[in-house]
């Protein structure tokens, strides 16, 4: 069963993040993943994903607005049984991020979550990030693998 990481990024560290994600997944034998920037996402690709893990900047206190738009674009598909999960990159002190308005967005649309969001730190508006975070998000695609493995 496919597994699409999408995400968007406007300094490269949230496509870091994503990129981590999807070795993690491969490391323990998950094959069939696609990381894909939101831009460049159409309706087939979601339509051939069972599992749609969604990455965002935080822009705003929420995501970006092409992450907001394939998210839009997915859930037209009306594609039934779906899992996810979010993560997001952001400050250290901010008041809301990404990933909790991409999950709502999700759940709304009967999204089965399958992991808690993930937060990961930059130092900066463009990076970089925190030291050990994408080690973070390797160990997040591995923990998607498993709970889609044991489901
Ligand atoms: C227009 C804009 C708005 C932002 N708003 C927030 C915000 O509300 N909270 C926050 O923690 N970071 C905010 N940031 C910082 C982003 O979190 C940071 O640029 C991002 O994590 C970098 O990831 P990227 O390299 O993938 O774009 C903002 C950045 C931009 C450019």
């Amino acid at each position: 069963m496919r597994v699409l990481v999408v995400y968007d990024s406007s300094y490269g560290n949230t496509e870091k993040i994503a990129q981590a994600v999807c070795s993690g997944m491969k490391e323990v034998g998950l094959t069939d993943v696609e990381c894909k920037k939101a831009d460049a996402t159409g309706p087939e690709d979601f339509k051939q994903a069972g599992t749609w893990i969604v990455g965002s900047p935080t822009h705003f206190g929420g995501p970006t607005r092409e992450v907001k738009k394939a998210l839009n674009i997915a859930f037209q598909t009306g594609r039934k049984d779906v899992k996810g999960a979010a993560f997001d990159t952001r400050y250290a002190k901010t008041f809301g991020g990404a990933s909790e308005k991409i999950q709502e967005m999700m759940e709304a649309e009967g999204v089965k979550i399958i992991a808690p969001v993930e937060r990961y730190v930059v130092t900066g508006g463009q990076g970089p990030l925190v030291e050990g975070e994408e080690a973070k998000a390797v160990s997040f695609g591995r923990r998607i693998a498993g709970s889609l493995r044991s489901a």
